[in-house]
């Protein structure tokens, strides 16, 4: 049995945020969903420690436990707090960050494989900039102890070497270690990181697993949160391609957590996929289009400058063009709105042509109504259809027409002015 505990009560001041710093999102999600992804996948058990009145990062960590760690006074104080809800597991206990949520559940499995070799394990990195992270000081394979940057002296500061932040220990040594920490160091809090050197004080062995900064670096700022988005993107932009995706320009696609592109997909050049999407195989969508919480059939065109908002389902073969919003619509089978048109809260039948400009009315200010086009209609250019209202399968509304009343199958509804010719008239009104 192996159980973690995952830091997370940090406001996260140097993010200057009204929210917890480990709910900011990376690819569309909390960035501490991401980290319990990858412990979902390797521990049995998962706590999480968040501060006081974070009942929305709470919500967030559900189904897993959640502890208040009432004061923040350090990362070994806040790992602490864990130790009434573990009480009685005996296995493995591993500490993370929550603000390190890029760690993959390969890094932990080798991390906990170390385990027997060592009795304490933790992960390092040899960040290209080492900066504030706490240093990890070795002796041949033994590590001694970490020292935090706030209280290195120079040539301290001077090692590579670096805490990643996860440690992992059998949970009797490490509640031990834990209930013994000082506080008397530069900030003054009781540091998980000197575990270290009480393993090593009682001749235990401790051992350091090395892992790429990629995925290891911590997020404590908007830059760095920029910077780990850009990682998280990378993976998933390999990963769609891996899947038979093809990214004409993968670095201006940008992908959410769940995005899914099937095979054969042709996404062109800045293309924003919000959380939600499918796109199945063969689609096509074209260059600077936003997708959100939508399905795209198999061979559908999208875009260029599409919008599809949630709820959308676009059917086989279907062609949605540019400046076309789509909201909670299902575009049939074939179905075609090629230029500039809004359509929510709409039933278009398969094989059904929605002409330029069209419009539904779809809102009265109070509630929101339906629009039903059927199979193979044809809606004439800037047409307004004020909902409710349906057109019936195969028929077709003039061009600038307002319809406000259903259309039966197969009519033709006309439903504007008559235009009036007067002729000379302009020249007379100059003479007058
Ligand atoms: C910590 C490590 C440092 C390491 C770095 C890696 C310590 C003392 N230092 O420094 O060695 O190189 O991470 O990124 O552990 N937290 C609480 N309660 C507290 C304090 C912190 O829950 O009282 C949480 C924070 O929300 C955060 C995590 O612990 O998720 C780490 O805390 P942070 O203050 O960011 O530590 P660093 O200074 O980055
Ligand atoms: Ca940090």
């Amino acid at each position: 049995m192996r159980a973690a505990i995952i830091l997370a009560a940090g406001q996260g001041t140097r993010m200057k945020s009204g929210q917890p710093k480990v709910m900011h999102a990376l690819a569309g999600r909390p960035m501490i969903r991401h980290l319990l992804a990858a412990a979902e996948a390797v521990f049995d058990r998962i706590v999480v420690v968040v501060g006081p009145g974070m009942a929305a990062l709470e919500r967030a960590v559900a189904p897993h436990a959640a502890v208040v760690q009432a004061e923040r006074l350090g990362t070994g104080h806040a790992a602490r707090q864990a130790e009434a809800a573990l009480a009685g597991f005996a296995g493995d206990v591993a500490v993370l960050y929550g603000d390190n949520p890029l760690v993959t559940e390969a890094t932990l499995r080798r991390l906990l494989a170390a385990r027997a070799e060592a009795e304490l394990v933790l992960l390092a990195m040899r960040p290209a900039e080492p900066g504030r992270y706490g240093r990890v000081v070795t002796e041949g394979p033994q590590v001694r102890r970490i020292v935090e940057h706030a209280d290195a002296t120079e040539a301290e500061r001077a090692i590579g070497l670096c805490n990643a932040g996860v440690v992992c220990a059998e949970a009797r040594h490490l509640f031990r270690w834990l209930g013994a920490l000082g506080n008397a160091n530069r900030q003054n809090e009781y540091y998980l990181t000197d575990v270290v050197a009480q393993a090593d004080a009682e001749g235990l062995r401790v051992r350091a697993v090395e892992a790429p900064e990629a995925e290891l670096r911590g997020i404590n700022s908007r830059a760095e949160l920029a910077v780990a988005e850009a990682e998280i993107q990378a993976r998933l932009r390999r990963a769609a391609m891996e899947g038979g995706a093809t990214l004409v320009m993968p670095d201006s696609v940008h992908l959410s957590w769940d995005t899914r592109l099937g095979r054969d997909v042709l996404v062109e050049p800045h293309v924003v996929f919000a959380p939600g999407v499918m796109v199945e195989d063969g689609a096509t969508i074209r260059a600077f289009s936003h997708l959100e919480a939508c399905a795209v059939g198999p061979g559908a065109v999208i875009g260029p400058y599409a919008r599809l908002r949630p709820g959308t389902q676009v059917g086989a073969a279907a062609h949605v063009g540019n400046f076309v919003e789509l909201k909670a619509t299902t575009l049939g089978a074939g179905a075609k709105a090629n230029h500039l048109s809004y359509i929510g809260d709409a039933m278009v039948g398969a094989g059904a042509n929605i002409g330029a400009g069209t419009i539904t009315c779809n809102y009265d200010g109070v509630a929101k109504h339906r629009t039903e086009i059927g199979e193979g209609a044809f809606i004439g250019s800037d047409t307004a259809l004020v909902a409710p209202v349906r057109v019936g399968a195969r028929a077709v509304t003039a061009a600038g027409s307002v319809i406000t009343e259903d259309v039966p199958a197969e009519a033709l509804a006309i439903a504007r002015g008559r235009q009036v010719i007067k002729p000379g008239r302009p020249a007379k009104k100059k003479d007058s």
